[in-house]
C-alpha cells in the first residue's frame, strides 16, 4: 500500500546512487542512464563540482527570502543575461512557473498597449507544464483532459508553419507567441531552420512578444547554449529549468527590452525561487559548460550517434525516422513500442518512449565507449521488434 497519488505509473526500480552517467538500483545493478531524469541531469550524477558547491552552499546558508538582497542570485542573473543576450531574469521553481511567468509579463504587455483580452498563440503537440495556465497554453488535449474550465485565451497553430502564424496579423488581440525552438515532449520534432527567424519577424512586426520556451532546449542539450541560437535570434522572453540546476528545482524567466521591466513590485513571486542553494548550482552548472567545453562534447557525441543508428539501423524495417538536435535525440519506429521501456530497463538502459518514437536525452558528458553501450542495446531491442 502507498500512500502516494497515484499521478505517477513509476517502473518497479528504485534508485540509491548515481556516478555520471550510471545509476545504482537498491540491488546493486548499475544502468546507463540515457534520460537524465528528463533533460535534468546533463552533468551526470554526483558531479563532483555541483556535490561540493551543494554542500559549501547548505553550510553557509540555505534559504532567506525574496524580501532581502540575495548576491547568488545577482550573479546567477548575470551569467544568463549575457550568455543569452538579455536583460533580466526572473528565478522559480520549475519549468512551469517559468512558463507563467511569461504568461504573466504577456498579459501586462496587453495592459501597457491598451489590449483588454489579451491572446497568446502556442503551437499544436506543444508541452508548456501542468499549472492551469501551462496546461491551458500546452497543444495536447491529453494533458488538458478533466480540467475544464481551461485559461483562456490560446489559440493552437500548427508548428514548423509561419502561415498559420500570420494569419493571425490582422487580429488586434493577439500579444504573443509562445513556442519551444524544437518540441521536446512531443519527440523531438525538429522545425525548419529557418522558422523562428520569420516567427521572429511576424512577432517585431506587430508588437507581439516572442517568447521561447528552451525548459528542455536550453542549457546546452542541443550543442549550443539555447537552441534558438542556431538562428541568430533574441526572443523577447526565455525560459529555462531542467538542466539549468542539474538535480536542485530552479526555473528561470528571462526578458529582454520592454518585457524585462513589466514586472514591478507586488506583481509576481515566489518563496523559494532563486534561493541562495540553487543559484550558486546553477552558477556551477554554467561554469562546469564552459570549462569542459560542453557544447563541443554534445556536437561531437551527437554527431557520432546519429551516423551510428542511421548505419546500424537502414536495414532495419521498424525504424521510419531518425530525428535529432545535439544530444535531444529520437528515433521513429512503424509501430507503437511502448514495451520497448521495459525491455530496456532489463537491459540496464533507461530511455523514454514518446507515441511511436524511442526518445534519448542522455547527459552531456557521455563519452564514445557509453554511448556505444546505448546504441547497442537499443539497436538490438529495435531490430527484434
Ligand atoms: C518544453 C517544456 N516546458 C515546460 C515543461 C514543464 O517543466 P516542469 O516539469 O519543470 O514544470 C517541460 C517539462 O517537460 C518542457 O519540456
Amino acid at each position: 500500500m502507498s500512500y502516494l497519488m497515484s499521478n505517477y505509473a513509476p517502473l518497479p526500480v528504485t534508485f540509491t546512487k548515481g556516478n555520471g552517467c550510471y545509476l545504482t538500483d537498491n540491488n546493486g545493478l548499475v544502468y546507463l542512464d540515457a534520460l537524465c531524469g528528463v533533460a535534468v541531469t546533463g552533468l551526470g550524477h554526483s558531479h563532483p563540482k555541483i556535490s561540493e558547491a551543494i554542500q559549501s552552499q547548505a553550510q553557509q546558508l540555505l534559504h532567506t527570502s525574496n524580501w532581502y538582497h540575495i548576491q547568488q542570485q545577482e550573479t546567477l542573473a548575470e551569467t544568463l543575461c549575457k550568455l543569452a543576450d538579455m536583460d533580466a531574469a526572473f528565478f522559480c521553481n520549475s519549468g512551469a512557473e517559468a512558463n507563467e511567468a511569461a504568461i504573466k509579463i504577456a498579459r501586462l504587455h496587453a495592459r501597457a498597449n491598451q489590449i483588454n483580452e489579451p491572446i497568446i498563440l502556442t503551437a499544436k503537440q506543444s508541452f508548456h507544464g501542468r499549472t492551469m495556465a501551462t496546461l491551458s497554453a500546452t497543444g495536447n488535449s491529453k494533458v488538458q483532459a478533466g480540467f475544464a474550465p481551461l485559461v483562456s485565451e490560446f489559440i493552437h497553430v500548427n508548428f514548423n508553419d509561419v502561415e498559420a502564424i500570420q494569419k493571425y496579423e490582422s487580429n488586434p488581440r493577439i500579444v504573443a507567441v509562445m513556442l519551444e525552438p524544437i518540441q521536446g515532449e512531443s519527440g523531438v520534432i525538429v522545425p525548419d531552420a529557418d522558422y523562428l527567424n520569420h516567427v521572429q519577424e511576424i512577432c517585431q512586426k506587430n508588437n507581439w512578444l516572442l517568447i521561447l520556451d528552451e525548459v528542455q532546449t536550453g542549457i546546452g542539450r542541443t550543442g549550443k547554449m539555447f537552441a534558438h541560437q542556431y538562428n541568430q535570434i533574441t526572443p523577447d522572453i526565455l525560459t529555462l529549468a531542467k538542466g539549468l540546476g542539474n538535480g536542485v528545482p530552479i526555473g528561470a524567466c528571462i526578458a529582454k527590452g520592454d518585457a524585462a521591466k513589466l514586472l514591478t513590485p507586488g506583481t509576481h513571486g515566489s518563496t523559494f525561487g532563486g534561493n541562495p542553494l540553487v543559484c550558486r548550482v546553477a552558477s556551477t552548472v554554467l561554469d562546469v559548460i564552459k570549462q569542459d567545453n560542453l557544447l563541443n562534447n554534445v556536437n561531437v557525441m551527437s554527431d557520432y550517434i546519429v551516423s551510428s543508428f542511421t548505419e546500424k539501423l537502414k536495414a532495419v524495417d521498424s525504424v521510419l525516422e531518425i530525428r535529432a538536435k545535439g544530444l535531444m535525440i529520437a528515433i521513429e519506429l512503424t509501430k507503437e513500442c511502448t514495451q520497448l521501456l521495459q525491455q530496456a530497463l532489463d537491459k540496464k538502459l533507461l530511455i523514454n518512449i514518446t507515441g511511436q518514437s524511442i526518445r534519448l536525452l542522455p547527459p552531456l558528458i557521455i563519452n564514445k565507449e557509453q554511448a556505444d553501450e546505448m546504441i547497442d542495446i537499443i539497436c538490438e531491442l529495435v531490430s527484434q521488434l
